[in-house]
């Protein structure tokens, strides 16, 4: 690691022991464990442009969040910004994520425990209580929606025009807002001790519409119903209907 990054990490965690890159890496960062005397931290790092800015936006969710402790998410220790990169500092948890601990396990009663206890876990950020300092927008759904027309234009989604124009017709009808994580898929939940405990990457989490996370969560497996049974045994408190999922499917496109 670079001098400079290395001293200014120093400067927020104390004398460093030991750096080591993660097995398990994302795809928009590069995240490391770092060890201190008294406490192991992770360190998640950007390069490129966009995806410094999501850094950068990750870091003031958790930092918001750091003293509120209502929603599990790792804690945030520190925020560092360099010419060619930014660097969030946070707890180092535990577990591994959910998409991983799905392909490990070896049973079908293992894969549904662990979407059941997704299920609970999404159930119980869509309950908890609206932290304000968190809003984007009061209509999220249409913010989104210009979010996704800008992203369209600036060129770097999936999503084509044809499939806005659609999505932009078929909005459906609103539901009450909740907290959301916004970008709530299997990669970004992380489990300890064989449940599904904690929120990582959590730089969309807002006050949005619930049916977004529930779409993005049940994608891998919807055409599992057993699976997607498991998964409302712990999420009770709504259930999408297929045209919301293909709605927020196409939404998904262009982040
Ligand atoms: N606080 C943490 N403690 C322990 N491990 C973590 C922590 N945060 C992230 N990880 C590990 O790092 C991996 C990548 O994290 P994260 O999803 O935040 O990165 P990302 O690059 O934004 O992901 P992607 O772009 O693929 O969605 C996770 O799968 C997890 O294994
Ligand atoms: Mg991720």
């Amino acid at each position: 690691m670079e001098t400079n990054l290395r001293n200014r990490l120093s400067e927020i965690i104390g004398e460093i022991k030991e750096i080591s890159l993660l097995e398990e890496q994302g795809c928009t960062s590069e995240v490391r464990k770092i060890i201190t005397k008294g406490e192991t931290y992770l360190l998640k790092s950007s390069f490129n442009e966009r995806y410094r800015e999501w850094l950068k936006q990750e870091s003031e969710v958790l930092k918001k969040l750091k003293n509120e402790n209502i929603i599990p998410v790792p804690k945030y220790y520190g925020y560092i910004e360099d010419h060619e990169s930014n660097h969030v500092i946070m707890s180092f948890e535990n577990g591994i994520s959910l998409t991983s601990s799905l392909k490990k396990a070896n049973t079908i009663e293992k894969k549904k425990s662990l979407i059941q206890s997704f299920g609970q876990l999404l159930h119980q950020l869509h309950e908890t209580k609206l932290i304000h300092e968190l809003s984007t927008s009061d209509d999220w759904l249409e913010y989104q929606l210009n979010k996704a027309q800008q992203h369209l234009e600036i060129g770097n989604v999936d999503g084509t025009l044809e499939l806005l124009t659609k999505l932009k017709a078929t909005v459906p009808n609103p539901v009450k807002q909740t907290m959301i994580h916004g970008d709530c898929t299997t990669d970004n939940v992380l489990v300890i001790d064989g449940i599904a405990s904690m929120f990582i990457d959590v730089s969309a989490m807002t006050v949005g519409d619930p049916r977004y996370d529930i779409s993005l969560a049940i994608r891998k497996f919807k055409d599992n119903e057993e699976f997607i049974k498991a998964f409302y045994t712990g999420y009770t408190r709504y259930k999408v209907t297929t045209e919301e999922h293909k709605f927020n499917e196409g939404l998904y496109e262009f982040f």
